[in-house]
């Protein structure tokens, strides 16, 4: 064993230290990460000293990784598109007063899992900060297999088999932006198990405010049944946030955890994140879906 691991809580979450994280690694070393993101669901990295690139290359260790949208008006904002960006600053560095921006930051202060809407759906994020506020802006993570294994029995059974449909035109109209009823209808979807066998071997809640629905379930009864998941999940025992300093990097495992951002002044104070995300392998096809197009991937043996 060459990396530290240090818990953060009894089943879930850990700091890793010990390995310089910005130089190539071997494969003993990339397995016992591998190994440690697969059983603590979320690794905490202090200090890195990534930049864009090694931050790619980094991320390509856990598998493909996912492209941001081609935007013929505009260049990848880091000259990556595999880079996405989650803070609050426009292309000169400047802080981005759009509302619709501002809607995407209190989008992702949702419960949720990454791309979950799509059906191809993502395994690891690996978020980076460059620049952090001097207060708030941390980020909440929760334990969706422990809170899984301790539901009761009558729940584990009411949920059994079921499977949800998630729309990021849902959670976006949840956050507060103007999205029509034939955009939440018909607006590209993913269907996705609520209780999802994990590679670990445990099972997990596989929730996210992106829900639009429970199949064979009305829109209001699942959307109670989402609610009471979400909110048994967040309890305290299946909490932690991390508080970040410029540098620190944040992997975790979409199929084991949810997360949201917590607040912070995004009017007046900067906030500069970027994050790769990885494609679930189990689910890598060819079929195109409505999202095809935009969430691209990258055969991390072709970079
Ligand atoms: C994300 C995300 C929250 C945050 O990068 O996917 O939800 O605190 N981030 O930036
Ligand atoms: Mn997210």
């Amino acid at each position: 064993m060459t990396l530290t691991v240090e818990p953060i809580l009894p089943r879930f979450g850990a700091e890793i230290s010990g390995v310089d994280i910005s130089a190539p690694l071997d494969a003993t070393v990339q397995a016992e990460l591998l190994r440690a993101a697969s059983t603590w669901g979320v690794c905490v990295f202090r200090q890195t000293n990534l930049d864009n690139d090694a931050h790619i290359a980094f991320s390509r260790i856990f598998g493909q990784l996912e492209l941001a949208p081609i935007r013929p008006d505009k260049p990848p904002r880091f000259g990556r598109r595999e880079l996405i960006d989650v803070g609050n600053l426009d292309d000169e560095g400047n802080i981005k007063h759009d509302p619709r921006d501002l809607m995407f930051n209190r989008g992702n202060q949702l419960w949720h899992t990454d791309a979950s809407f799509v059906p191809t759906r993502s395994s690891y994020s690996l978020l980076l900060a460059h620049e952090v506020p001097a207060s708030g802006g941390e980020t909440w993570f929760a334990d969706t297999r422990s809170a899984y294994e301790d539901l009761p029995s009558n729940m584990k059974d009411r949920i059994d088999g079921l499977q949800a449909v998630h729309s990021i035109w849902w959670s976006r109209r949840l956050a507060g932006y103007n999205i029509s009823d034939d955009e939440i209808d018909n607006g590209g979807s993913a269907l996705q198990p609520l209780v999802l066998p994990h590679p670990s071997g445990r099972n997990a809640l596989y929730l996210a405010s992106h829900i639009r629905e429970i199949v064979g379930m009305s829109r209001e009864d699942g959307q109670a049944l989402v609610r009471e998941l979400i909110e048994w999940t967040s309890q305290p025992q299946y909490l932690f946030s991390v508080d970040w300093k410029a540098g620190d990097l944040v992997l975790w495992d979409n199929l084991a955890s949810m997360h949201r951002g917590g607040e912070y002044d995004d009017r007046r104070s900067r906030r500069d994140m970027r994050r790769t995300t990885i494609r679930d392998a189990s689910v890598i096809s060819d079929a195109k879906d409505a999202f095809s197009n935009v969430f691209d991937v990258v055969d991390k043996t072709k970079v």
